[in-house]
């Protein structure tokens, strides 16, 4: 058994609270990695992972996705947004989306970062705002948003895990 991998998988929690100090390029490699051996349906690798780094960028993805959402600072404070999205009409896109997301979060737990999923890019890329974002960064194509990461050094300890519900399983012999 693959201890650390599977300790790994339910020690990792959501971070909200990052230090303002930008991940190195490695660390963002490492992370970014992970993100593409997720499974895909067809092994199609639908999905597009964007990672903001650039201030003003990254001000932009926050106050976009703010107007979805109740609070002000969606992404927490974190010097990385990672951006999920993956072709529109795509066969299964959401699904290959959110594995994406999953292994990303649990890669930048185990590169040693804070990550918290962000929702909302759904509707960020649906609007003029969004899409324009996209042409900026020179990502051409219509694209459907899936999800996003808070991504940064950690500041702040993770609370527990809540109990898992009961029932959550169920075996059939
Ligand atoms: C589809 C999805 C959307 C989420 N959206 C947000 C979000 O917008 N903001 C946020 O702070 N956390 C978001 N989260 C994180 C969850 O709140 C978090 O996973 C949950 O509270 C359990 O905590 P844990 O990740 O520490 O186990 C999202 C998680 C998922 C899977």
């Amino acid at each position: 058994m693959n201890e650390a991998m599977y300790n790994g998988l339910l020690e990792r929690r959501s971070i909200r609270s990052f230090k303002p100090e930008q991940i190195t390029d490695e660390e963002l490699a490492l992370v970014l990695k992970a993100g593409t051996y997720a499974p895909t349906a067809k092994g199609a690798q639908s999905p597009i992972i964007i990672a903001v780094q650039n201030p003003e960028e990254v001000a932009a993805v926050n106050a976009l996705n703010a107007r979805f959402g109740p609070g002000q600072n969606p992404y927490y404070g974190a010097p990385t947004v990672l951006l999920v999205l993956v072709p529109a009409g795509g066969y299964l896109g959401d699904l290959d989306g959110a594995a994406v997301l999953t292994n990303l979060c649990n890669a930048a737990y185990a590169v040693g970062l804070g990550a918290c999923w962000i929702n909302r890019p759904q509707f960020m890329f649906e609007t003029n705002e969004g899409r324009d974002m996209l042409k900026r960064w020179g990502v051409e194509g219509a694209w459907r948003g899936v999800g996003s990461v808070a991504l940064g050094y950690p500041a702040a300890e993770a609370p527990a895990a809540r109990p898992r519900k009961e029932n959550y399983c169920y075996i059939v012999k």
